[in-house]
């Protein structure tokens, strides 16, 4: 999988991207992320990537030929199943979503800031658009961030445990059942015996009552 992220922030992305899990996912070869400084494809002197809007109002909005020169430059090197727009007025992010997307080989996601961006980069550019929940962030680098995270560890062979993505809560519509490590005890704090039975069957059970009460419990939706 290949994301050519879209921004005016690019040193945002330094730590997030470059840690754990998905920083293995890049040295390991499965995932490729490439960062591109919007104003790089600046065309005034100034190297202005944004404007004051038409008709007037507060904030600036991205102007349209920076973004379209830069997805051009991209899509003259491959094609793209999706070029994503993040913004709070998307569609809302959710597993199944995710588990979609990450069948995809090239998205360019694009990062708004300010008042957001010139309409017509939405009419004519974006194929998707996608909000992280029902929040304003200051700029879409965060939500591009936890797309690209939730993205990157379903894409087979980077979580070392290949079962590991499918007992994720939301998977099957439930919330993940709890989990126990080492010591069996602590402070009179008891890991339930099922788990330590050896009992392959009862535990597989215990898990799976376990996820059911703690989606009634907690995301009764989920279950509708
Ligand atoms: N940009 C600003 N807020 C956002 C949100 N909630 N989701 C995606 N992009 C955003």
């Amino acid at each position: 999988m290949r994301l050519d992220i879209i921004t005016c922030l690019p040193d945002l992305f330094d730590g997030p991207m470059n840690q754990s899990i998905v920083k293995r996912s890049q040295t390991k070869g499965h995932v490729e992320i490439a960062i591109h400084n919007l104003r790089d494809y600046a065309t005034n002197k100034h190297k202005n990537v944004d404007d004051y809007a038409y008709g007037g109002g507060a904030g600036m909005v991205l102007s349209v030929e920076p973004i379209d020169k830069c997805i051009s430059g991209l899509k003259e090197q491959r094609t793209y199943e999706e070029v994503i727009y993040l913004t709070p007025d998307g569609e809302t992010l959710n597993q199944r979503m995710a588990n979609q997307l990450s069948l995809n080989e090239n998205m360019i996601l694009l990062c708004g800031h300010y008042k957001g961006v010139d309409q017509r980069v939405r009419d004519h550019l974006v194929t998707k658009e996608i909000s992280i929940g029902d929040y304003v962030l200051s700029g879409g680098e965060l939500a591009a961030m936890v797309l690209a995270d939730a993205l990157i560890r379903l894409v087979p062979g980077v979580l070392n445990d290949e079962s590991s993505a499918l007992t994720d809560s939301f998977q099957d519509n439930l919330l993940a059942p709890p989990v126990y490590s080492r010591p069996v005890e602590y402070k009179g704090w008891k890991v339930p015996e099922v788990l330590t039975s050896g009992h392959e069957a009862n535990i597989e059970k215990w898990r799976h009552d376990q996820a059911v009460k703690r989606t009634e419990e907690r995301r009764p939706d989920l279950l509708d």
